[in-house]
């Protein structure tokens, strides 16, 4: 059976992942974006982003894929205009709605097409969208929220096994439409109304984000009690009603999405004239957790001045080149600020983090960027640092003193090549 067309606005990465995901379930997907450069590369086969087996797909599927920086051929051939551009924070902690309102504003009246956004929006931007069409003689036009539930570095795994798609509409064509574009996947559909669906994402990443949080904290408290978090939370996790996934302590919690969604959340209450605190403390905690590894250091170093740091991996998380709001951003620049000489490698976010991190200096290797370092930091779980020969570092390093920021490293390994380990709530 022939799948339905789709057009796909926005190629970020939850657009150049939903894009390939379609393709390679047998859609036709047109994809948009105002972004020349980026257009061109995609056309040239291209993949402006990292993310395992995405450049793969987009290989396999090229017949299927059109890239175009003109809405008419998206418009042409599909019935459902997947939106996924992006809505960054702004300085009010509000998302920036922009990119969304020129969509709205480049789309003709037309009772054969859908809106579906997949972008990350406040509570109400659904009933905004319909508002505005409905001004603009668009009325006709259907609007569809589901929310994108994908993690970056696993992207293409969690498009083809989502725990639930979440569909909000009001009842038209629409919805059942995209219910059976994401029918093959097997996954729950949640059928709701679009202010719930968009809650229902919020919610969730607030929620993932509030897990992290006190998971931390309590690593904090084990500092001082002596206990271990990671056994704690081995023995947390086993609940079914907990569950053990992101109850993983460490430097806190970055990327596009957690910091901006967790603020837009607090921000959204707000406005509304409601106070949410417990997002307050989470924002808070995660500001904090990043800062702590500095008195770690100044623990067992004294004070900074000169010192040597070496920081193993900057991405906000393996498997990505993405800098946004990663950890190691506030670390070094607190680094460098007490006087630290830094020194980074990254396998794949040098490029990106460069430009973020003008005082730091990056290494080609790990082993490179821990010659004669007082002290290494691991910022980033990358396999290639989690498996790093610990006796080699050790010959390397000047000092002993190792902190692992993610609780990634096996302290037996560290300490049997006569490092010092320091990781975060272990004994
Ligand atoms: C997150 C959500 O997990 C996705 O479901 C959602 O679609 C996405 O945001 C989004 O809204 O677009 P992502 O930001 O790609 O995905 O990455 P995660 O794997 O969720 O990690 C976020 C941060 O939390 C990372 O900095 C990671 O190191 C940290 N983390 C995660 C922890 O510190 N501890 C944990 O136990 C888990």
């Amino acid at each position: 059976m022939s799948r339905a067309p789709v057009g796909v606005i926005g190629t970020g990465y939850v657009g150049l992942v939903t894009a390939a995901g379609f393709a390679e379930l047998g859609s036709e997907v047109w994809c948009v974006d105002v972004d020349e450069a980026k257009i061109a590369a995609l056309r040239a086969g291209q993949i402006p982003i990292h993310e395992p087996g995405l450049e793969e797909v987009v290989a396999e599927q090229r017949d299927r894929l059109h890239f175009s920086t003109d809405l008419g051929p998206a418009l042409e051939h599909a019935r459902l205009l997947l939106v996924a551009v992006g809505t960054p924070p702004t300085y009010s902690g509000d998302a920036d709605l922009s990119a969304v309102l020129a969509v709205v504003d480049s789309l003709p009246a037309s009772d054969r097409h859908a809106l579906v956004m997949k972008s990350t929006v406040p509570v109400g931007t659904g009933t905004t969208v319909r508002r505005l069409l409905a001004d603009q003689g668009k009325g006709e036009l259907a609007y569809v929220s589901c929310p994108e539930f994908l993690r970056e570095g696993s992207a293409l795994r969690d498009f083809r096994h989502p725990d639930r798609v979440v569909i909000g509409d009001d009842g038209g064509w629409a919805g059942d439409a995209v219910a059976e574009l994401y029918a093959p996947l097997g996954a729950p559909a949640i059928r709701t109304d679009v202010s719930s669906a968009e809650m229902v994402k919020l919610a969730s990443n607030a929620f993932l984000a509030t897990k992290i949080s006190f998971i931390n904290e309590i690593a904090n408290v084990c500092e001082e009690t002596g206990a271990d978090v990671v056994e704690v939370a081995r023995g947390m996790g086993l609940d079914g009603r907990i569950g053990s996934s992101f109850l993983h302590a460490g430097l806190g919690f970055g990327g596009s999405c957690f910091p901006k969604d967790v603020s837009a959340l607090k921000q959204l209450a707000g406005n509304s004239g409601y106070h949410f605190q417990l997002l307050g403390a989470v924002i808070e905690v995660n500001e904090l957790q990043k800062r702590r590894v500095v008195a770690k250091l100044e623990k067992h170093l004294g004070h900074l001045v000169g010192r040597r740091i070496a920081l193993l991996g900057v991405a906000f998380k393996p498997d990505t080149d993405d800098m946004r709001e990663a950890s190691s951003l506030v670390l070094s620049a607190r680094l460098l600020a007490e006087g630290a000489r830094v020194h980074a490698y990254d396998p794949v976010a040098e490029e990106r983090a460069r430009e973020l991190m003008p005082g730091v200096e990056f290494s080609q290797t790990a082993l490179d960027a821990l010659a004669g370092a007082d002290a290494a930091v691991l910022v980033t779980e990358w396999p290639e640092l989690v498996g790093l020969d610990w006796s080699r570092a050790a010959e390397a390093m000047g000092g002993s003193l190792v902190v692992d920021g993610r609780n990634a490293l096996d302290p037996g390994a560290v300490r049997a090549a006569g490092l010092t380990y320091e990781g975060i709530g272990r004994p």
